[in-house]
């Protein structure tokens, strides 16, 4: 019996689908293949902007005659947007055709709800309102080799005023640091070259005995064997002195930091509750770069968030260059329903929102290619990840997490190479072996 699996959002929706092929396979799913082939489609769902959504909409539709024509065939849908108030009753009630449907709490009862659906002619609803437990007792597939994620905390108590995220994943939780630790040292044992701490918000990580992130992440750093450590997301609120501290202290640590920071105006920030300010955001990156000077960063930005005016979307375009960021992910604000920004006036015609945005892009792209372009001539460090057959090249990235491709007549997946960069495109850079 054969799964399929389709994955939207973030990492952490990622590795949960990796969850989810752990429990399918205890159930007797035991091999990935095509969705036409599969006997079990599992839909892993995100509902952070509008487009997300409609994209599970009409590839879930879109099942419905492949659903008529195979006997036996289940859809299950889970994840964000399921758990979203009200969008599992519109889920049944536009697509009979779903067997199940299961929210962001539950993913370790999909084995009994399969079971039951079995026994059953109607569809079956499982959603949770919280969940206290932090520990899934699932053994992921993992899909991800060399790199794996291990998650540190569920949830978000932050309530950006945009996010649905605390809403459909609830309040947060840590994992204990020893399960964690367990975790890291077992993948670790197993060979894999990367590991990448997961949580909406990192650094608000508390362990059972009061251990803070930079502590937890100096421990999995101190894990013997020759690896890397990345981690995500942290929220400049919360950024200290103590994380740059362990950042430097270990070479495993990539010197890399995402620090989303939304808008790069201080009327605007605290409309979104950040709780920050520009100006501390520019002081934590000037403190980081003082103790790290190489170190990278990148960010998440909101264009056209209700009341946005051009000079304050200006202040976003001058935050991006004064602050030296490498890279960003621009969205264009996106009401959720549920949350407070949605209820604000002063929504920006879709227009504005375009014009701002392919502006952001332009500009972003550009500090990309600029910061590239230093690396030509220089060696890096990459992990090899992958091999592109396009381009009949093996691909990895650096710990500053450009890509590096190279060419090989063997097999290079899980090493570390040194590569001397010959040239730089963008986001991706060239090379040959040092
Ligand atoms: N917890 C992480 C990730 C949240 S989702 C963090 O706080 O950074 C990833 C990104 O999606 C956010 O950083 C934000 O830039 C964007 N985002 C979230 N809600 C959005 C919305 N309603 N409209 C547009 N972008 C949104
Ligand atoms: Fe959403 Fe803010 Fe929590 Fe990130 S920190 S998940 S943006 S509420
Ligand atoms: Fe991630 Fe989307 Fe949920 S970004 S947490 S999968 S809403």
């Amino acid at each position: 019996m054969k799964y399929h699996i389709v994955t939207y959002g973030c990492q952490m929706n990622l590795h949960e689908s990796e969850k989810i092929a752990g429990v399918l396979k205890e159930t007797g799913y035991t091999e990935p293949s095509s969705l036409e082939e599969a006997d079990i489609i599992v839909f892993n769902t995100c509902c952070i902007r509008e487009n997300a959504e409609n994209h599970a909409f009409g590839n879930i539709g879109a099942l419905k005659k492949l659903k008529r024509e195979k006997k036996g065939l289940l859809i299950a849908v889970g994840g964000c947007m399921v758990q979203e108030a009200g969008k599992a009753k519109l889920l049944k009630d536009k697509f009979p055709f779903i067997d199940i449907l299961f929210g962001t709490h539950n993913l370790n009862e999909l084995r009994a709800l399969i079971e039951r659906k079995k026994a059953q002619k109607k569809s079956v609803i499982s959603l949770l309102e919280e969940r206290g437990e932090t520990e899934d007792g699932v053994t992921p597939v993992r899909t991800s080799y060399p790199n794996a994620w291990v998650n540190i905390t569920y949830g978000c108590n932050n309530f950006c005023t945009y996010c649905i995220v605390p809403y459909v994943r609830g309040r947060e939780r840590s994992r204990r640091a020893e399960d964690i630790l367990g975790e890291v040292q077992a993948l670790v044992s197993e060979g894999y070259k990367e590991i990448t701490l997961l949580g909406q918000n990192v650094d608000s990580y508390r362990g059972e005995d009061g251990t803070t992130f930079p502590e937890l992440l100096d421990r999995v750093a101190s894990i013997e064997g020759k690896f890397r450590v990345r981690f995500m997301t942290s929220h400049p609120k919360d950024f200290t002195e103590e994380l740059v501290a362990v950042m430097k202290k270990h070479d495993k640590i990539c010197k890399h930091l995402h620090l989303p920071v939304q808008s790069g105006n201080d009327r605007i920030l605290k409309l979104m509750n950040r709780r920050y300010t520009r100006e501390k955001y520019l002081s934590d990156l000037a403190l980081l770069r003082r103790e790290i000077p190489d170190c990278e960063v990148t960010t998440d930005l909101i264009v056209a968030f209700p009341t946005e005016t051009e000079e304050e979307f200006e202040d976003t375009l001058s935050l991006v260059e004064e602050a030296d960021l490498s890279s960003a992910f621009t969205f264009i604000y996106s009401p959720r329903t549920g949350t407070k920004a949605a209820e604000m006036e002063g929504r920006i015609d879709e227009d504005v929102a375009k014009d701002r945005i392919t502006r952001l892009i332009a500009l972003v792209n550009a500090k990309t290619r600029e910061k590239s372009a230093k690396y030509v001539g220089r060696t890096v460090e990459i992990l090899c990840e992958d091999f592109d057959e396009k381009k009949g090249m093996y691909l990895g990235r650096d710990e500053y997490g450009r890509m590096g491709y190279f060419k090989s007549d063997k097999c290079r997946i899980g090493e570390f190479v040194d590569l001397k960069i010959t040239e730089a495109n963008g986001i991706s850079l060239y090379g040959e072996e040092a």
